[in-house]
């Protein structure tokens, strides 16, 4: 997985992504969202924000950011902030999650859907988002992780090659990413089709 490969494929998925990716997902997004516990005027930081599905699903009260690397994935976005009149969505980027240009501990939450399998460096992309969130706040990671199941996993196995052209790991490991980043998790819930989707939620440590 790299930077390119990662952004010819969701040139590719942009057209098509909502219609695909949308109903499976979003009861992970709704978990997130609503386990957010949001306090008026909370800043929220969603990396990996795509075109946008899980901007309406936050408070009015709140202020949302938004990035993400697919320039057409954010261009879906802005239209959808721009038809449904959100405005507690303070902006929408075009950034790097693995290199942001915040300032340290600028967010009380942040929150990756469906990214960490998906970045070339997942610890990169975690230990930016640690540094941008404040210390004690919440880190919220809805993702697939690899099978406990044997024919599933041997399915995944089989998929891995395809990760570049797919677009994400298919084999993405649970306890190698938590080993890997020491991120400090709070909960774990299943969501989404037959719970093969994990919503983690974590407190910053640092
Ligand atoms: C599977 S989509 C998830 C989109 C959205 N979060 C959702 O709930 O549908 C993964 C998104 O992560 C973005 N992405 C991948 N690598 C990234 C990076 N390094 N920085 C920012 N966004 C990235 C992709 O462009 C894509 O829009």
């Amino acid at each position: 997985m790299n930077i390119d490969a990662i952004k010819t494929a969701y040139r590719r998925y942009a057209r098509v992504y909502d219609v695909v990716f949308g109903p499976i997902f979003h009861p992970g997004r709704k978990t997130i969202i609503s386990a957010l516990d949001c306090h008026p005027g909370d800043a929220i930081l969603e990396v990996g924000v795509g075109t946008g599905l899980s901007l309406p699903l936050y408070p009015d009260d709140v202020k949302v950011t938004g990035i993400d690397i697919s320039t057409e994935m954010l261009n879906k976005a802005r239209r959808r902030v721009d038809r449904e009149e959100l405005t507690h969505v303070e902006a929408v980027l075009e950034m790097d999650a693995e290199q942001m240009q915040f300032r340290d501990n600028g967010f009380d939450k942040v929150v990756a859907m469906y990214v960490v399998s998906v970045v070339p460096d997942p610890v990169q992309l975690v230990r930016e988002m640690a540094r941008v969130c404040k210390p004690e706040g919440d880190i919220f990671i809805a993702n697939h992780f690899r099978s406990t199941n044997p024919l599933l996993r041997s399915v995944e196995n089989l998929l891995a090659p395809l990760s570049k052209l797919a677009g994400f790991r298919p084999d993405f490991d649970l306890d190698d990413f938590l080993q890997k980043t020491g991120l400090e998790v709070v909960e774990i819930r299943s969501v989404n089709l037959f719970g093969y989707w994990k919503v983690l939620r974590c407190r910053n440590v640092g």
